[in-house]
């Protein structure tokens, strides 16, 4: 394998929506303490409107909307334009190349054994009766692969449900390796060590937040849309009275509970208890309330969400610096994405303008 002495971070979003808490807990929220570990070269992290078009081609207006939205979502979080770079994925025609020459090392039935991209197809319901699948939309694990390639990144932060995209970049990794000469680099995926963070629930403690099931709390939520929220949030349904010995599992004000707060929220805001395995307690054995746990949550969430919303804020009222940023991060990844697509090229050795050796062999063949 080629080898990369650099340690080089990449990842991306669709921009199809605005980034609720479920994204900061998995993502965002370590996204900024790798930036700001100061063990990583680089770190890009790509807006992949490309991607997101393969299965919104009919509504181009969604995903220009929602580049703002997303780079406002990251910079209220704390992503750092001066550490990370922000790229726009359709920007880096590298990454078109790319795809395009890493489509014949890729087979049909391959993909059609993607688990990730087996169930989107199924929940967006292409298959069977469908409309049937978008090209671009069954291929995009292949233009996923050049967008981690394209950077050498070594190492891919991203959910549980991308595991299978990583794989299957590292076998276009080997493959192209094997075929045309050591030239790119196997990326480690690098899953959130916490559980509860990696799939936080819906606040209807649904499976998984999503905009359809209509059970997120956005990072942009203004305070009393997020009161609403949290106070009309899933609990135990068997907990009637607060005597009531209460259920913690499957209980999505304990799940979040266990996501964001910590034993110093105890000391200011709930000092019955001095941490939340002693709330549990409480609320198992039964005399505590919904409600109480709620306010409680709600405070533990404001102290997290306060600070995001006053950068938002502060953000909002530059866009034209926010564009800026895109352009300038976007710039800066063409030139890195540009000169891994020439080695790519000349290890297959289509570089044919910048190979004068292809005149000579000609010459030779003709004896001149
Ligand atoms: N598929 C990813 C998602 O839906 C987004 C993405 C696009 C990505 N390109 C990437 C993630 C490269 C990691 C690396 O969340």
């Amino acid at each position: 394998m080629a080898q990369n002495n650099k340690n080089i971070i990449l990842t991306g979003d669709r921009p199809t929506g605005k980034l609720h808490i479920g994204h900061y807990v998995g993502s965002l929220k370590r996204r900024v303490a790798l930036q700001n570990s100061g063990k990583f070269d680089d770190i890009y992290i790509l807006i992949a409107d490309a991607q997101a078009l393969t299965d919104n081609s009919d509504n181009p207006e969604k995903i220009r909307e929602n580049i703002i939205e997303v780079a406002l979502d990251y910079l209220s979080c704390g992503l750092d334009p001066a550490k990370t770079t922000i790229c726009i994925q359709s920007e880096l025609p590298a990454l078109h190349e790319l795809s395009f020459y890493y489509m014949n090392l890729v087979t049909t039935a391959r993909l059609e054994r993607n688990p990730t991209v087996k169930n989107e197809i199924k929940m967006r319901g292409f298959d069977d009766g469908g409309v049937g699948i978008p090209v671009g939309f069954y291929t995009y694990p292949i233009s996923q692969a050049a967008d981690i390639t394209a950077f050498k990144a070594n190492c891919v932060p991203v959910g549980e449900d991308q595991l299978p995209m990583i794989e299957q970049c590292n076998e276009i990794v080997r493959k192209f390796n094997s075929v045309y000469g050591d030239t790119l680099v196997e990326a480690k995926c690098m899953l959130n060590e916490n559980e509860i963070c990696r799939r936080l629930p819906g606040t209807d403690g649904k499976a998984k937040m999503s905009k359809s099931l209509g059970n997120c709390i956005y990072l942009s939520d203004k305070p009393e849309v997020v009161h609403k929220k949290i106070m009309s949030m899933y609990t135990d349904p068997n907990h009637i009275n607060i005597s009531d010995p209460g259920n913690i599992e499957g209980n999505a004000v304990f799940t979040y509970l266990d996501a964001f707060s910590r034993d110093e929220h105890f000391e200011r805001y709930l000092p019955d208890y001095s941490n939340l395995e002693e709330m549990k307690e409480h609320y198992r054995r039964g005399g505590l309330g919904d409600v109480k746990c709620k306010k409680f949550l709600e405070k533990v969430m404001t102290e997290e969400l306060e600070p995001i919303r006053e950068k938002r804020k502060a953000w909002e009222a530059d866009i034209p610096g926010v564009y800026e940023i895109l352009r300038k991060g976007t710039e800066k990844a063409r030139i890195t994405t540009g000169k891994v697509l020439s080695e790519v090229k000349t290890a297959m050795r289509i570089n044919y303008f910048d190979d004068s050796a292809l005149i000579r062999d000609w010459m030779n063949k003709l004896g001149q």
